[in-house]
Formats: structure tokens, C-alpha cells, sequence
């Protein structure tokens, strides 16, 4: 059986990290005796050999603490900054893991930290992981530590806007998290009640949204709450995307190629400081004054909810089960009411999208929201 367990955190923080770390160490320690050792910063700590042994006092009164007690980073094995290089460090990170006699390592991280994990686990290594991140877009999980969190905050901040843009008959549009997935804007649109949500699953138009303001200043409102993903964009923008995309695939030679990049590079700086464009479009187009509000890292800090406190707790303890079981190469995910091991194989290389027939858009609809 087991004896070393080796833990990191990787990618952007969330709620909820060290109630996993706790979960996860305190069902090792008190149920198997196995000693687990965390590594700081990331897989970058794990390069490094910059280690903690987390002991049942260091794993005590973490549960309901922001952030992670490891730190984390986004550093990549394959690809990780050294001096002006980025090199592959997989190598020097199997040096580690065998030097501490690791038996398992736990990466507790969002979809770029699963395609990590798995490249480890190619390396030989027995990799558990367990998904967390904001944005819920982990592949074959139904959800990750941190969104409810996450959720609450944002739907406080869409709450919040309510009376101040009614007091000054204004458009608020809110920025929230969110690159290349909706549900946390989705979710906090719904429950907050806002009249306008915009996600990356379905790319807006200016004036279909203006059109719908101006129904609301028509019926007597005139005030108007717009939640937008970071990653919405235009049906124009998506479409110019689109083309691009098929340039670079369709390039018959490295020239060509490159073209097509730096064009696509080019799309990617034009859709900086996009919602405060769109702030401006929309107060061309209905004649009502517009403001953003850029919720921002808010949405991952501070106190886990109880939700993801009880999520992170399974998931840590489901972890050592894993461990003690020798399901390696796989995450544990939630599927319904359980807890279950999913191939990593599965995991990689896939995003969990909004389905654009998901409950939650049919419930935005039915209660009259502009989807863009
Ligand atoms: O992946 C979670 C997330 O919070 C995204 O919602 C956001 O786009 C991104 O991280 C921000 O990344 P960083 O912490 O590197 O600025």
C-alpha cells in the first residue's frame, strides 16, 4: 500500500483549496497512516523540491480559509520559465517524486493543471487529481471547488448594481469571470435577476441587446443590469475568429501559417477593454448613460461556502480512497450524488461548455432575460 503522498495546488486559486488539502490529509493520516508531503507554488515547487510535510497540526483550522496554504502558480512542467527559457521540466520533476519515494501525487487544479498532471503521469508518475476552478469548465465533472463561491459573490455584486443603476436610470454592464465559459455569468444573471446575460457560448449583437433595453425604458424601466463573461464576444468578432481559424488550418506553408497567427494575435489584443466598448455602443444606441463594473479577482477570494467547503471536503477524502485503491491516472470526479475516478484520458484536451439547451438558458429565457 501507499506511504508517500505527495499534493500540489496549481492554476488560479479558488475557495475551497485548503478545505481539500485538509480532506485529503486528514483521511491519509487518520485513516491509513500514509505521510503526505505538499510541494509550494505549483508543479514549480515540485521542480524545486521545495517541500512541507503536512502533519495533522499544519492540516488543523485550514477549512475555512480563502486561498491555498501551498500558494500555487500557472507554470507549466513541459514549458516552465527558467532564467530566459522555457523548458521542459518533467524530467527534474520525476528526480523529486522519486528522491521522496512518492508512491502518489495529488494536483489539485482546473483544466490546464489536468493536462499537466497527465503529462506527469506519461512520465511514470501515479497522478491523482481533483478539479477545482471558478469557471466549472472541467471536463467530466458535473462541478469544481470553487464555482458556488464564486457564485455568491457575483450574484451579491449583481444584487448590489440593482439600485444604484436604478437610482441613476443607467445601463451597469458586470464583467465576470469566465474565458471561455458562461456558467458563472449564466448563474449569477439568473439568480440575480439581471436583464441582459452574455456568454462565450453565444456571441451577441449590439442591438439586439439595445433593442432590449430600450423594451424595458419602454415598459417603464429604465435601468438595465448587463452580466457579461470576460470571454462574450461579438457575432461579428466570432465570425472574423472563425475565418481566421480556418486561414491558419487551411496554410500550406510555414509563411502562411504565421500569418495567420499573427492575424489571430491581432483578434485576441482587439478584444481587450471589450465590455467598456460595448458600454459605450450601448449608450450610443438607446441614449441612456452607461457604466461597467470589472468584478475581477473578488470572485476568488475569501471564505469558501458551505457548498464547496462540503465539495472540497469529498473530494480531498475521495482522493485518499483513490490512493489506497491505486486508481492512478484519473480524477475524481462529481457525477450525481457520487464520487468517481474518470480517466484522465477523458479529462484532457476537452472543456465543459454551457449547452446551449441547458435548463438554466431555457429558465433565462422564459423569464424574458436578453441572451445577446
Ligand atoms: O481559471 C480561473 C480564472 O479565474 C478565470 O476565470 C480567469 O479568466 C482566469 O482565471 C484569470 O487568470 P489569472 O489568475 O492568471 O489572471
Amino acid at each position: 500500500m501507499a506511504k508517500y503522498v505527495g499534493v500540489l495546488t496549481a492554476g488560479g486559486d479558488t475557495p475551497g483549496l485548503n478545505a481539500a488539502l485538509r480532506g485529503l490529509g486528514k483521511s491519509a493520516l487518520g485513516e491509513y497512516d500514509l505521510q503526505l508531503i505538499g510541494f509550494y507554488d505549483g508543479f514549480r515547487g515540485l521542480m524545486n523540491d521545495r517541500s512541507v510535510i503536512l502533519d495533522e497540526q499544519r492540516l488543523s483550522g485550514i477549512l475555512t480559509f480563502g486561498g491555498t496554504i501551498l500558494g500555487t502558480s500557472r507554470d507549466k512542467p513541459h514549458r516552465m520559465p527558467v532564467g530566459e527559457k522555457l523548458l521542459d521540466m518533467t524530467d527534474a520533476m520525476l528526480e523529486v517524486y522519486e528522491k521522496h519515494h512518492l508512491d502518489a501525487l495529488v494536483c489539485i487544479g482546473g483544466g490546464g493543471t489536468q493536462k499537466n498532471a497527465y503529462r506527469l503521469m506519461q512520465k511514470g508518475m501515479n497522478v491523482i487529481t481533483i478539479p477545482k476552478t471558478i469557471d466549472r469548465d472541467i471536463a467530466m465533472t458535473d462541478t469544481t471547488i470553487g464555482f458556488d463561491t464564486a457564485l455568491g459573490i457575483a450574484t451579491d455584486a449583481v444584487d448590489r448594481l440593482h439600485s444604484t443603476a436604478h437610482s441613476h436610470h443607467r445601463i451597469i454592464l458586470v464583467e465576470l469571470m469566465g474565458h471561455n465559459t458562461g456558467w458563472l455569468a449564466l448563474g449569477a444573471g439568473v439568480a440575480g435577476g439581471a436583464d441582459v446575460i452574455l456568454i462565450p457560448e453565444i456571441p451577441y449583437q449590439p442591438e439586439v441587446i439595445s433593442e432590449a433595453i430600450l423594451d424595458r425604458v419602454r415598459s417603464g424601466k429604465r435601468f438595465s443590469i448587463v452580466a457579461i463573461s470576460e470571454g462574450a464576444i461579438t457575432k461579428k468578432s466570432s465570425e472574423e475568429l472563425e475565418t481566421l481559424l480556418k486561414q491558419k488550418k487551411d496554410a500550406r506553408d510555414k509563411a502562411e501559417k504565421q500569418t495567420a497567427v499573427e492575424k489571430i494575435e491581432a483578434w485576441q489584443n482587439m478584444q481587450a477593454n471589450k465590455t467598456i466598448s460595448l458600454a459605450q455602443e450601448l449608450e450610443e444606441l438607446t441614449g441612456l448613460e452607461s457604466r461597467v463594473t470589472i468584478l475581477g479577482y473578488v470572485q476568488r477570494g475569501g471564505i469558501p461556502s458551505a457548498r464547496d467547503r462540503l465539495l472540497a471536503t469529498e473530494l480531498g477524502t475521495a482522493a485518499t480512497s483513490m490512493i489506497v485503491k491505486e486508481k492512478y491516472g484519473s480524477m475524481v470526479a462529481v457525477r450525481g450524488e457520487k464520487m468517481e475516478a474518470v480517466p484522465l484520458e477523458k479529462v484532457v484536451d476537452r472543456r465543459r461548455t454551457v449547452p446551449l439547451e441547458h435548463s438554466w438558458i431555457k429558465a433565462a429565457k422564459r423569464v424574458g432575460t436578453c441572451l445577446g
